[in-house]
């Protein structure tokens, strides 16, 4: 682990868990290499644009991955503590953003609850509903309520559910740097999974992810059911006004009741 990345590996989840493997794995970082810098701007830019904490202020990143968020938040002026479970994503996250070593690291599993109050809690991009266990997503829901400030604000970026299920693409094949990914998706109890076969050197291997298909009518009850106020339902980094049917993204805005 490198010097400056906080681990709390107490309490590691089950080594079978889908994420505490896939998201550690090299192959990961090739299938999802295209996740560029620029859509993580624009989802910032929109955290921004409708969150807008006065600065200083500060930004947990839940799940920040390697760090595209972070060094976004980080370049607009917030104090930032990026948080993960994956010691490989971090560990690009802090190679990624070299030029700001004030960027806090932490690896840790979201379900333990954060060590510190921000004035701002972030989770970008489907870094959420990951567990079998619905309640486990309740935990975090509660652990990013209890790392608000008062008149915090948490910043929710998330699937759209209702057009994951409309326009799931059962199958397709991906070739990256001689790699061959083949991706089939379904839907099995309210979870889109996606059972990805990995061609390569090193042999034919499986691997798994599963994402809860949470919409917005279960997103509200849980959140409002744990305390926050929703303020804004938007369907893209756009920021336009949530369509259940056509957006892309469901993204909510909330602070403390
Ligand atoms: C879909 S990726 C998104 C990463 C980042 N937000 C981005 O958009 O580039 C989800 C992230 O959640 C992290 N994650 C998964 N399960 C976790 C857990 N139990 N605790 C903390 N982080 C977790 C993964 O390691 C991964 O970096």
């Amino acid at each position: 682990m490198e010097s400056n990345i906080t681990d709390f590996p107490k309490q590691e989840p089950s080594k079978d868990a889908w994420f505490a493997n896939w998201f550690d794995d090299v192959f990961y970082t090739k299938l999802y290499g295209h996740r560029d810098q620029e859509e993580a701007e624009r989802a910032v830019e929109l955290f921004v644009s409708t969150c807008a904490p006065n600065l200083p202020a500060s930004v947990l990143d839940v799940g920040c991955g390697s760090g595209r968020h972070s060094l976004a938040l980080r370049r607009h002026g917030f104090e930032v503590t990026g948080l993960d479970l994956s010691a490989s994503l971090l560990s690009l996250a802090k190679q990624n953003a070299s030029d700001y070593p004030d960027i806090e690291w932490l690896r840790q599993d979201m379900r333990r609850s954060f060590p510190n109050q921000y004035d701002a809690v972030a989770s970008f991009f489907t870094s959420f509903g990951y567990f079998q266990d619905q309640s486990d997503d309740e935990v975090v829901i509660d652990n990013m309520r209890a790392a608000l400030k008062p008149h915090g604000v948490l910043f929710f970026d998330f699937l759209n559910a209702h057009n994951v299920r409309k326009s799931i693409v059962p199958r397709d094949v991906k070739e990256i740097e001689g790699i061959r990914f083949t991706q089939e998706r379904s839907i099995v109890n309210d979870c889109v999974v996606k059972n990805i076969t990995i061609e390569s050197d090193h042999g034919v291997q499986q691997r798994t992810e599963s994402v809860r298909l949470y919409t917005k009518k279960d997103l509200q009850e849980l959140f409002t059911s744990h305390g926050l106020t929703i303020q804004q339902y938007m369907g893209s980094y756009n920021g336009d006004e949530f369509d259940e049917q056509n957006s892309d993204r469901l993204i909510m805005t909330m602070r403390l009741s």
